[in-house]
């Protein structure tokens, strides 16, 4: 029945996506969401999401993602209650910082018995962007919106969060997701262009 509704109100006309698929039905009506109804998520909503993001790939397999999870209303309005969007952040049911460790442990190259040394992951944000994703499509899979508003690479958004929740030093924020029950009527937007898939030759 879900997916009959998802396949049915799907706007991407020129994809289509049939009925059997949930996945790409998930995929295709995901959009973004700023405006949100103030419901609670429960525990298992909320666990689902973060399932969902850590089930990404990642290089090496790493993981080098942390999750701020914010369902406190005092630290919501502390953190994100000034602004044009204060009000997308109040009425979310949580808002979720995808952090990631900018720095690994490895053991230097034919050196297998050296102790491991910290070096620069340059992979952690797209291994957090794969996460981010994922939790963006958790969040349309159980009928929730979401919308991923960046912080990384902008400096003072990611000072602010990284002294209000006192990241570790190797740790930043790269993007903030409220999430929570639509209340607007925010649409999938139609984004298939084929001039942009080069088949063999550019
Ligand atoms: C890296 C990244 C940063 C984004 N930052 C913001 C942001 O700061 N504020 C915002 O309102 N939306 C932000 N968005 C959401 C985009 O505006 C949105 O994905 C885009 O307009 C396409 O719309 P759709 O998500 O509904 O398909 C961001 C999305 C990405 C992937």
């Amino acid at each position: 029945m879900l997916l009959t509704l998802l396949t049915a109100s799907c706007a991407q006309t020129s994809a289509p996506v049939s009925e059997g698929d949930a996945a790409l039905s998930v995929i295709m009506n995901r959009r973004s969401v700023r405006t949100f109804s103030g419901e609670k998520l429960s525990q298992e909503q909320i666990d689902m999401l973060l399932k969902a993001a850590m089930a990404a790939p990642t290089d090496g397999n790493v993981q080098p993602w942390e999750f701020v999870v914010v369902t406190d209303k005092d630290i919501v309005e502390a953190v994100f209650g000034q602004g044009r969007r204060a009000d997308m952040y109040r009425n979310a049911g949580a808002v979720i910082i995808v952090c990631g460790h900018t720095t690994r442990l490895r053991i230097p190259r034919g050196e297998p018995d050296a102790a491991p040394v910290e070096t620069p992951n340059g992979s952690w944000y797209e291994d957090c962007s794969c996460a981010a994703e994922n939790l963006l499509l958790a969040a349309e899979a159980q009928g929730l919106g979401a919308v991923w508003m960046s912080a990384y690479p902008n400096e003072q958004k990611m000072a602010g969060i990284v002294e209000y929740f006192h990241l570790p030093a190797d740790v930043l924020p790269l993007a903030i997701i409220p999430v929570g029950y639509p209340a607007g009527d925010e649409q999938p937007k139609d984004k298939w262009a084929p001039e942009k898939v080069h088949y063999n030759k550019w």
